[in-house]
């Protein structure tokens, strides 16, 4: 099954696709947005090695993937990126029937609700239409506005853990943390 594109009362979430890579590069050339993520801001090159990777991603498991988030507003506006991915990477153990959740956003937007509003709605998309039973995100422990929308979507913290990187981003000593929801206390 392909991604399905999502709606939102102010979003169009559409699956991510190579037309979408000029985007991409706007979002990740803000070093203020990939504070939690990256130690600088992308280049361009970079940035289309990391889609490669996205698309690959979105290749894994029926109907999951990355989405790019656009304004329902007349004039419809880039917002950001959200992602419901197969579990990967050295901290998750890979299940079926779980995901992990993130979202990016321009700097312009945040603090009027988007992130949680679109990662609602990949939630219930995981939850009533992809039958996950679990979804899971992650982050640095101290990305408080990450964390505060984790609580927002009502997901629980579950640990606490530590990875090993090469370029360290200040606050790595405080370690990662992981939050979840699993669908029998989302219903
Ligand atoms: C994390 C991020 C996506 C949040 O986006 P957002 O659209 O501002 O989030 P929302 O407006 O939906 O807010 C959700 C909740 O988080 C709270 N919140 C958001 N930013 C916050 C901040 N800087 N400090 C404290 N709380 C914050 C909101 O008040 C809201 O809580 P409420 O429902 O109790 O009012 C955005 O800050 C971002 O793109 N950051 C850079 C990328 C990043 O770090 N992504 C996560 C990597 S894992």
């Amino acid at each position: 099954m392909p991604q399905t594109p999502l709606r939102t009362d102010r979003l169009e979430l559409v699956p991510l696709s190579d037309e979408h890579i000029e985007l991409e590069v706007e979002l990740d050339a803000d070093a203020l947005v990939l504070r939690y993520l990256h130690p600088r801001a992308r280049t361009r090159d970079e940035v289309v090695a990391k889609h490669a990777e996205r698309m690959k991603c979105a290749s894994l498991v029926d109907g999951l993937g990355m989405w790019i988030g656009f304004t329902r507003a007349q004039q419809r506006e880039f917002v950001g990126l959200w992602m419901l991915q197969p579990l990967h990477g050295p901290s998750q153990t890979f299940a079926p029937d779980e995901a992990d959740l993130g979202y990016r956003l321009l700097r312009r937007w945040w603090r009027q609700g988007y992130a949680s509003e679109g990662a609602r709605e990949l939630i219930r998309h995981g939850f009533d239409d992809l039958g996950l039973t679990r979804i899971i995100a992650q982050t640095m422990a101290v990305n408080r506005p990450s964390r505060a929308t984790m609580e927002t979507l009502g997901m629980r913290f579950a640990r606490t853990f530590h990875e090993h990187y090469d370029e360290p981003l200040p606050g790595v000593e405080h370690g990662e943390v992981e939050y979840e929801l699993r669908r029998s206390d989302w219903l």
